[in-house]
């Protein structure tokens, strides 16, 4: 999933909602020159921390904990990895509006999505829309959707790169 992908430009990286801290340790592990935060909720905190040791990457990744719906860490580049197809666009505007309040203009935001392609043809993300529509609040989208939802957030959509999985990252930057 992460050949030939590298994170945009950005001295800091915050995982927003980003659990045991495995994701960071893929993007950072070749990024010498990279400092990371992994933030999620306060419990989370100590797996992460287990997870960073192993990794030989304590030592420039932090481990903040609190809600994403308050506030996050102040960083040059945000991944939410699988996190807003967990919520419903009013929850992910809000989450997106913390980052915007803790970012400068011009930070960069990644989302680790799968993207609903256009038709009717199968896709996984379609099966997981169902399970998301039967038993959560959150939804798939697809590309425009998560274009709308950015840039009502004040994030500007910049591309989206498809991956051999069915996740594509989908970077957009703070206006
Ligand atoms: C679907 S998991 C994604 C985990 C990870 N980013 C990944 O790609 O595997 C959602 C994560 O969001 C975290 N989370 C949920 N609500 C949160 C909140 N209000 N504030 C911070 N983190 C939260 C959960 O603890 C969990 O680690």
């Amino acid at each position: 999933m992460f050949d030939d992908y590298s994170l945009p430009e950005g001295g800091v990286v915050a995982d927003v909602g980003g659990a045991d801290g495995a994701m960071i340790c893929q993007f950072l592990a070749g990024e010498p020159d990279r400092r990371g935060i992994v933030f999620d909720r306060p419990e989370v905190v100590p797996a992460a921390r287990k997870v960073l040791a192993e990794h030989g990457l304590a030592d420039r990744v932090d481990v903040a904990g609190g809600d994403f719906f308050e506030s996050v860490p102040e960083a040059d580049v945000y991944v939410l990895s699988y996190i807003l197809h967990d919520w419903d666009d009013g929850s992910c505007l809000r989450i997106l509006r913390t980052v915007k309040a803790a970012a400068a203009r011009g930070a960069r935001i990644v989302l680790v999505e799968s993207v609903i392609p256009p038709g009717d043809g199968p896709h996984p993300a379609k099966f997981v829309d169902l399970t998301m529509l039967a038993m959560l609040t959150g939804r798939e989208r697809t590309a425009e959707e998560y274009e709308a939802l950015l840039d009502a957030a004040g994030f500007t959509l910049d591309r989206i790169v498809a991956t051999p999985t069915p996740f594509s990252f989908i970077e957009a930057t703070l206006r």
